[in-house]
């Protein structure tokens, strides 16, 4: 579903990822684990045409994106839920979800009222709160709200960055347990950066260890989770 091949990408003369390659079967959920600064953000930026790669390719369901307009992106299937979140504070909660409405929206059987519903049905508390201003919001119902968001475009792939930053932790099982939920529902494939390690390992079929700017180790998470070198090293305690 998401193949992504020497990809290079920075900020002006600032280089970031160096050589990023990995893929993404139709279905799974892959983590990206890794320090601060490591480029996982960078990463997400690229793939979803925020900032353009370098150098190299990212194949969508079979078709280049690299290079593409972020809109396009979203077009053709592929949705970022930015690190913090990004929702607009002056909109109600319904009136975000509205601004991401796409053509995917309008085809979807039953329309935006078919979307908002499937959304209430994983994220009760968005319904309840469909009035009110996003400002006003607890932030694991920030991040309720702007994963719903990624999902009115009907993505085939979701990228996530960070979605258990700043919530309560009482909230951050459920928010994993939610996108869980979205792959199992509506089959869509997930990309998810986290800094929360055991949640990370807990949901991902497969995760990717990032280290300035590279992948530097990959593979099964019971296995990622239980290689000392690994954890020492990368994943703290
Ligand atoms: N807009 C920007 N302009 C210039 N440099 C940037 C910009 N954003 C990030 N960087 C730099 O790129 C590098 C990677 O940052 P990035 O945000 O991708 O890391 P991260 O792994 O997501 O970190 P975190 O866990 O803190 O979110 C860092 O050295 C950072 O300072
Ligand atoms: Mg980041």
């Amino acid at each position: 579903m998401l193949t992504v091949e020497g990809l290079h990408a920075g900020y002006g003369e600032l280089p970031v990822l160096r050589d990023v390659s990995f893929s993404v079967a139709a279905g799974r959920i892959v983590g990206v684990l890794g320090a601060n600064g490591a480029g996982k953000t960078t990463l997400m930026a690229a793939l979803s045409g925020l900032i353009a790669p370098t150098a190299g390719r990212v194949m969508l369901d079979g078709k280049p994106v690299q290079g593409l307009p972020a809109e396009t992106i979203v077009g053709l299937g592929m949705s970022h839920v930015p690190q913090g979140r990004r929702i607009f504070p002056g909109l109600t909660v319904r009136e975000n979800l509205m601004v991401a409405r796409t053509k995917a929206t309008s085809r979807a059987p039953g329309g935006f009222p078919a979307v908002l519903d499937t959304i209430h049905d994983l994220f009760p508390r968005l319904a309840e709160r469909k009035d009110q201003l996003g400002w006003s919001l607890s932030g694991g119902e920030q991040q309720m709200l702007a994963v719903a968001r990624a999902l009115v475009a009907r993505p085939k792939v979701i990228l996530l960055d960070e979605p258990s930053l700043g919530i309560a932790p009482l909230l951050v099982e459920a928010m994993f347990d939610a996108i869980q939920e979205i792959r199992r529902r509506e089959g869509i494939t997930v990309l998810v950066v986290e800094q929360n390690a055991e949640q990370a390992l807990r949901i991902s079929d497969e995760v990717h260890i990032m280290e300035l700017g590279r992948i530097v180790a990959s593979g099964d998470p019971v296995a990622i989770g239980s290689d000392p070198e690994i954890v020492r090293a990368y994943l703290g305690t």
